[in-house]
């Protein structure tokens, strides 16, 4: 099947698909992205992607390439033209493009805006979700604004290798408290030894992960004991249950951290249950 990207006003096919070598994002890792998953041809928690979109682009002062409902239109023409059931849509935004130079472009230049979406197999992700996964931890090395979604992500590529050369799904951050920050591309959650979800709060240097704040809504509704509180990484060794969040993730049980089995090490019985309801409650909101 033929694959279409969208970039700069226009589907082209993939295999063609390019931007300028003078791109801020190819040269300065100049820009933000955002990645929506996709249940039954529609955008899951597509709101939270938008807004987070919009803050990102505000806090690094890069023009919104076109408005929400237009937006809406070219990603639902992404899925459409992949003919992605399930899967994920890709969106990157650059400053643009402009001779090579540190600062801003004066004057401005339009930003650059690239779209790809992909399907993804979903029973095998239910597979794999089923048996487990492991993570393995890494320092935290990255800049102090996480919370923006940038596409500078060589601390994250790098701590994703080590997990990959692992056998893991994911790194885990660690901050020089030993407290867990998040994941290369993902929130970091237990279920700890007193059996409270616990994820960390959004005033620390992470991601607002929109499919945590989904879940956060999720738990609330289902009455299970949460806290945005930090935990160490000896915590979550020694919590009942681990499990990450995300766009790619959804989520997915985590069963060892570094080798180490989290509880008797198969996937438990909160995490299972949160995954099954946020995918309900995702697909139901899909647009
Ligand atoms: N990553 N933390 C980091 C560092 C992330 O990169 C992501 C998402 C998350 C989870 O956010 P959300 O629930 O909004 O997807 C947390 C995307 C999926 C990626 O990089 O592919």
């Amino acid at each position: 099947m033929s694959r279409f990207a969208y970039v700069n006003g226009r589907f082209v096919r993939h295999g063609q698909a390019a931007v300028h070598i003078e791109d801020r994002g190819y040269q300065l890792a100049d820009g933000v992205y955002e990645v929506w998953a996709v249940f039954d041809g529609k955008l899951a928690d597509a709101a939270g992607h938008f807004a987070r979109l919009w803050r990102s682009l505000d806090e690094l002062r890069i023009a919104h390439p076109m408005s929400e409902a237009s937006l809406t239109i070219v990603l639902r023409e992404a899925i459409r033209r992949n003919q992605v059931r399930e899967g994920l849509v890709y969106l990157q935004v650059t400053r643009g493009v402009a001779r090579r130079d540190h600062a801003f472009p004066n004057p401005a230049v339009p930003p650059a805006v690239v779209i790809t979406a992909r399907s993804v197999d979903r029973v095998a992700a239910e597979a794999k979700a089923a048996k487990g996964s492991g993570v393995v931890t890494v320092p935290e090395n990255r800049w102090g604004r996480c919370d923006i979604k940038t596409i500078g992500l060589l601390p994250n590529a790098l701590a994703k290798q080590a997990a990959r050369e692992h056998g893991a799904i994911e790194a885990w951050f660690v901050d020089e408290l030993g407290l867990v920050t998040e994941g290369a591309s993902s929130n970091a959650w237990i279920v700890d030894a007193e059996g409270r979800l616990r994820t960390r709060d959004t005033q620390a240097n992470i991601l607002r992960g929109v499919t945590r704040l989904t879940l956060l809504d999720v738990i609330a509704e289902a009455g299970l004991p949460v806290e945005e509180r930090p935990f160490t990484v000896e915590e979550a060794k020694a919590a009942k249950e681990a499990f990450i969040t995300g766009a790619g993730s959804l989520v997915t049980p985590i069963v060892t951290i570094d080798g180490v089995k989290v509880g008797d090490g198969t996937v438990g019985p909160v995490a299972s249950r949160l995954r099954g309801a946020y995918i309900e409650r995702a697909k139901a909101g899909a647009i």
